[in-house]
């Protein structure tokens, strides 16, 4: 592959001290519209060597039939060789075989005008022997305050932020690999740099083109796996990663690797630019870790173990007996696979295989193992060629043993107490961390301390997955301290720090409750005061002005003179047919308000019934109805006067 570097010409002089013979007509001279119109692109080959030169020039504008020289020359100390080519055409490839290797080899071409004038273009210089290639940008990265560049070779290298057009030009000459601080407003900012040849034989030193400095990749994604279920012994991963550096990332490398490695060429890798992927998989410990790339190089690695599912579904059953110094294994059904991969351990990091080379139907692991320690032991059919790849093996059983069991060392977690009332409370917990339950739970103890009397209250919670518990039948107002248990075969452990809370001396709404009753005991003494004050006041006018007499008003006097008022104002809500003797036209009007007012009220006792109903226990509350009627009583006497009004 030969680099191309198109070089514009730039007429250096290379000034040999001598006087140039070549210029065979003496005074030719440089034509103003012609001069610049010579171009010489330099070919280099792999190691930086020139060999070729293809020169074109424009047509010189002002004649039609032109004879061009191209006229080439190098001085060897004092001497100076000359060579010219005649030309129709406006170009010429000029091979490295016909250049002086060590000396300045100038160029340029002449023409003779239709004045018979010579004019010529400015010269292009060359040594082939220098490498005259751009050098080759080796490492290039924005790191947090630095910007950091090595070149393969000496050379100029220019910067700058990527927002501006101000660049910063740098010889990089003694050192090939150059620092650059950056002032700290900069840090977040990105750069563009570009590079050319910095030597003094080479005439003709392009820029290369822009390329943006890739950031450094400081610290690691933060990786999070999960899973769920499939079809039996398989699970769906997920696998979610954040990266503070996503946009200055290329790519991710997710290596998924099963523990133990059974087979080592079924490490799945998966290149990914997004954040996120699902892959399927057996059942098993999984080491999952992603890196960052990008051209200045990779983020550290963050990795994440993916554990069996709690309770995963699988096609066999596995069980697991200890005895004699090993443990056996049995399960159901048999299966017909030839080969399957037999791991055990205590912990993803220390799990041990076995692939026997025979089809099983139970098998003997021999130890020593450690006591008071969970084996989790798995079995994962495959067949001759997925060894290749985990993702096709099944995990066909998965059985849980301890060689021997202890009581847990410490209580359960993050004891808590929710829900306080007056006689109850709810209790919460989390687990036992798993290092220090050396068994397995079977049930959890509760001990409940009411701490001025001094009894305990026990409840065993007889499940392990159940954590929470409602403790009833509580004094009220008294203070409890609470401590959690858990229990294995072997005995009950460590209780749980305390917890402490005190039972409400009264429950959460009882106040309202009063409170309501309260406003409406007050609202009826109301009630009864107005009723009682309007009606004397209704009677006192009737005794002290009877301008009018009217026989309706008799049957009124003769009622004052009963016990109750009360019986006297129900028989004004509820006009009888007597009563019904004694109106005038007017009271049909009447009684329709009444009525009107009745049904209104009606609805706002239905309303506040629940109420009502849940006060009764608690407070002397008048019954539901006495309280309607007492309440469309209050609305009947308030329109009152309009009656007597109505009668005048
Ligand atoms: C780099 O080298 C060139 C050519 O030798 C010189 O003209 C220029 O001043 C130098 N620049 C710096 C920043 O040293
Ligand atoms: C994973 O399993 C599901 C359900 O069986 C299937 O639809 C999906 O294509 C599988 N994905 C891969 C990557 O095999
Ligand atoms: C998981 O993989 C990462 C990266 O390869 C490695 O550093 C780590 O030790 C592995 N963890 C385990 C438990 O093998
Ligand atoms: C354990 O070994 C003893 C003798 O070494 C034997 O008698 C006994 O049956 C064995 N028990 C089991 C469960 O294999
Ligand atoms: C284990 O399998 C072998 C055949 O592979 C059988 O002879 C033996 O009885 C089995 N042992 C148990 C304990 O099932
Ligand atoms: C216990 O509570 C702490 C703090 O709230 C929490 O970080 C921790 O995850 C909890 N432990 C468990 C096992 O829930
Ligand atoms: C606690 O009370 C809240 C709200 O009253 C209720 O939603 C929750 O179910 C209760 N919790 C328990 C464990 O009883
Ligand atoms: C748990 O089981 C024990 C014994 O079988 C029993 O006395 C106790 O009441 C049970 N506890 C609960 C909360 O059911």
């Amino acid at each position: 592959m030969i680099r191309v570097i198109t070089i514009i010409i730039l007429t250096i002089p290379y000034n040999s001290g001598l006087p140039n013979k070549c210029d065979f007509i003496s005074n030719c001279q440089e034509s103003p519209e012609w001069q610049g119109r010579l171009f010489c692109d330099s070919n280099f080959n792999r190691r930086g060597k020139l060999f070729m030169l293809k020169c074109n020039w424009s047509p010189y504008p002002s004649s039609s039939t032109i004879q061009y020289k191209l006229h080439q020359t190098w001085w060897v100390n004092t001497t100076q060789t000359c060579k010219d080519f005649g030309a129709n055409e406006t170009f010429r490839h000029i091979a490295w075989y016909e250049m002086r290797a060590d000396a300045v080899n100038t160029f340029w071409v002449s023409v003779l005008n239709s004045n018979h004038t010579c004019v010529k273009t400015k010269s292009f210089s060359v040594v082939p022997n220098v490498n005259c290639k751009a050098p080759f940008l080796q490492h290039a990265v924005q790191s947090s305050s630095l910007l950091r560049f090595q070149l393969d070779r000496i050379g100029q290298l220019r910067y700058r932020n990527t927002a501006t057009d101000q660049w910063h030009t740098i010889n990089v000459t003694t050192s090939l690999s150059t620092h650059i601080e950056l002032p700290a407003s900069a840090v977040p900012m990105s750069f563009t740099v570009q590079q050319r040849c910095l030597h003094q034989a080479c005439f003709h030193c392009k820029w290369t083109e822009e390329k943006r400095v890739p950031r450094e990749l400081i610290g690691a994604p933060d990786i999070i796996v999960t899973s769920e279920k499939l079809s039996p012994g398989k699970q769906r991963a997920t696998i979610e990663w954040k990266y503070t550096m996503h946009d200055h990332v290329d790519e991710y490398i997710v290596t998924i690797q099963k523990l133990p490695r059974s087979c080592i060429e079924s490490d799945i890798i998966i290149r990914a630019q997004s954040t996120q992927l699902y892959i399927n998989l057996s059942i098993a410990f999984f080491n999952v870790s992603v890196i960052g790339y990008n051209e200045a190089g990779n983020s550290s690695s963050a990795s994440a173990v993916l554990h069996p599912l709690t309770a995963p579904e699988l096609p066999g059953n596995l069980f697991a007996t200890y005895g004699n110094g090993s443990i056996s294994l049995t399960w159901t059904p048999l299966f017909d696979n030839d080969f399957c991969v037999i791991s055990w351990g205590t912990s993803y990091a220390e799990m041990k295989y076995e692939i026997p080379n025979e089809r099983l139907q139970n098998y003997s692991i021999q130890g020593p193992f450690e006591k008071l320690k969970r084996y989790t032991l798995m079995i994962h059919l495959l067949d001759a060629d997925t060894c290749m790849d985990s993702t096709h093996e099944t995990t066909f059983g998965i059985a849980y043993i301890y060689v021997e069991e202890g009581v847990p060392r410490t209580g359960p977690l993050n004891l808590t107490v929710k829900n306080v009332t007056k006689t109850s409370a709810v209790i919460e917990w989390a687990e036992i961390p798993e290092e220090d339950c050396p068994g397995f739970l079977l049930s959890y103890r509760i001990y409940c301390i009411d701490t001025s009397r001094n009894t305990i209250y026990e409840v065993t919670v007889n499940s392990s997955s159940q954590r929470s518990y409602r403790l009833e039948g509580l004094t009220k107002g008294q203070k409890y301290e609470v401590k959690v248990s858990g229990m294995t075969v072997k005995g009950e452990g460590q209780r749980s720090a305390p917890c402490m809370f005190r039972t409400l001396t009264h429950d959460e709404g009882e106040f309202q409750v009063i409170l309501l009753s309260a406003c409406v005991g007050l609202m009826i003494a109301a009630v009864i005061v107005v009723s009682v004050c309007a009606y004397t006041l209704h009677r006192t006018r009737k005794l002290y002005f009877p301008e009018i007499p009217n026989p309706k008003h008799s049957q009124l006097c003769q009622i004052v003179e009963e016990p109750g008022a009360k019986v006297r104002l129900f028989h004004l809500i509820q006009p009888h047919e007597e009563e019904a003797n004694y109106v005038n036209s007017n009271l049909e009007v009447i009684l329709e308000l009444t009525d009107t007012s009745l049904l209104s009220e009606d609805r706002m006792t239905n309303k506040d019934s629940k109420y009502l109903d849940q006060c009764t226990p608690m407070a002397h509350v008048p019954p539901k109805q006495d309280y309607s009627s007492m309440k469309s009583m209050l609305n009947l006497l308030r329109r009152l006067p309009h009656t007597v009004y109505h009668d005048k």
